[in-house]
């Protein structure tokens, strides 16, 4: 493998931007410094008026899912291509374990499911549907294995629900293990009433989907979270954050010195129930889960990444194409599959919303979209830095490139944009994934299969 030295650009990392020189050798990154001279690379490429970034990490993606009676429309190959034209260069996908069999099974199915087909490195997370007492063990061998996070369900009664037992188990368990416990938190009780009632109301339409999921519900279940982990006397990681009641439940305990960090997605900072008005049957477009709430919610949001109350920004990427898979609901919004599309736009998004728009700094967006995720899930320094000796997982980003967002252009293989028509600014222009060059001038230039799993290191909150 060749060296590469990138020359002129800004190097952005988390803590500060510098203008500097990057030098690759192989794999991994050698050097980060003004100066170093053209002579010491076989190929050298000029960065001038570009940044320099860690390459994304979305710690958030369901490719090849079989859920709501169908599987997400992106497979590893699909999902992964779109994701590296993005400027993501590392997931971390959700393995799920079959009720009644050991999670060790689920692991080795989406091996087989990435395996020639990844087209950038990914990380597993286990998702536990039950935990009898040998279970724990199970946790404990798949924290050997590299899966250093478990996600658990408050939501999805009969699907995916566990009860508070199983949940501090786990809880307690991570204790022992490192692991890090990550929660869909929504009281899924609760919500089932209210969805039968809206049912036998008549109410069947996709909107419904939105309005029989109340934030309470959400802050309820993350309050719930919380405790059971203050309990256990470990930390908590809260997926998919989309409200101001959640949110203030996070703070509430980080402001009491707890180790709890949430993420929230671009559509819960861009997205509402008021864009809805009008939509009709396109609003199972925007069925997931939790849903979209009320725009009063959004600038809550922003001030909790700014303040860091949330640490995390992913995207929850599990799309489904409307023509001939959202259609399962058309006659009752509980058959909806429930996802959304984003593995791809998820940094032109932040960027602009977040950067351009005076949000945050590019430090910050830097952090959220890569260096956080890298810490928390167990990959950093490896992943989420651009320092010697990291890989050489980089994007050369131009902060200056319009870009219209649109289901006609991006490579997610699915037939909509939750972002149609979205004007930003700033773009990936080439990525690098350990030293290679897999996306040129915006076009792919890797190849299916080269993406490896990463074993990931259990910290057991030493990130905090
Ligand atoms: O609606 C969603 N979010 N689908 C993916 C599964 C989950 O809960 O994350
Ligand atoms: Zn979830
Ligand atoms: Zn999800």
């Amino acid at each position: 493998m060749s060296s590469v030295l990138i020359q002129n650009g800004t190097v952005v990392n988390a803590d500060a931007s510098v203008k500097a020189d990057l030098l690759i050798d192989g794999a991994v990154i050698k050097e980060v410094r003004a100066g170093i001279p053209a002579g010491a690379a076989d190929k050298v490429v000029d960065a001038t008026g570009l940044l320099v970034l860690p390459g994304g990490i979305d710690a958030h993606t369901h490719l090849d899912m079989p859920f709501g009676g169908t599987n997400s429309a992106d497979d590893f190959e699909t999902g992964t291509r779109a994701a590296a034209i993005g400027g993501t260069t590392t997931i971390v996908d959700f393995a799920i374990q079959a009720r009644g069999t050991k999670m060790r099974t689920a692991l080795d199915t989406w091996w087989k499911k990435a395996e020639g087909k990844a087209c950038i490195d990914y990380g597993l997370h286990m998702i536990v549907t039950d935990l009898p007492d040998a279970g724990l063990e199970d946790m404990d061998d798949l924290v050997r294995e590299g899966v250093a996070s478990f996600k658990l369900f408050m939501a999805y009664p009969n699907v995916l629900m566990v009860d508070d037992a199983t949940i501090y188990k786990a809880l307690r368990q991570t204790a022992k293990n490192g692991a890090l416990i990550c929660m869909h938190a929504e009281n899924g009780s609760v919500i089932d009433v209210i969805v039968q009632q809206a049912l036998a109301e008549g109410k069947t339409a996709p909107i419904h989907h939105m309005l029989t999921r109340p934030t309470k519900a959400e802050a309820e279940a993350v309050h719930r979270a919380i405790a059971m982990a203050e309990i256990a006397g470990v930390p908590i990681y809260i997926v998919h954050l989309s409200s101001e009641d959640a949110l203030n439940q996070v703070r509430e305990a980080r402001d009491r010195g707890l180790p709890a960090f949430a993420e929230t997605c671009p559509q819960y900072l861009l997205l509402s129930i008021e864009d809805m008005a009008n939509k009709g049957w396109e609003v199972a477009k925007y069925v997931f889960t939790p849903p979209l709430r009320e725009k009063k919610n959004q600038p809550k949001l922003w001030d909790g990444l700014r303040k860091d109350n949330l640490q995390v920004v992913s995207t929850d990427h599990c799309p489904f194409c409307f023509a001939d898979q959202k259609s399962l609901g058309k006659d009752d919004f509980t058959k909806i599959p429930n996802g959304g599309p984003g593995i791809e736009n998820r940094l032109q998004l932040l960027h602009h919303h977040g950067v351009v728009e005076g949000n945050f700094s590019i430090n910050r967006f830097v952090e959220l979209v890569s260096t956080a995720p890298a810490r928390i899930f167990g990959m950093y320094p490896k992943k989420g830095v651009l320092q010697a000796g990291s890989d050489a997982d980089l994007v050369l980003w131009d902060p200056a490139e319009n870009y219209t967002i649109s289901a006609k252009t991006h490579h997610m293989k699915v037939d909509y944009s939750m972002f149609e028509g979205f004007k930003v600014r700033g773009n990936a222009r080439d990525v690098y994934s350990r030293g290679e060059l897999i996306v040129s001038g915006g076009k792919f230039a890797g190849k299916a299969g080269r993406g490896k799993y990463l074993r990931r290191e259990a910290r057991g909150g030493a990130w905090t």
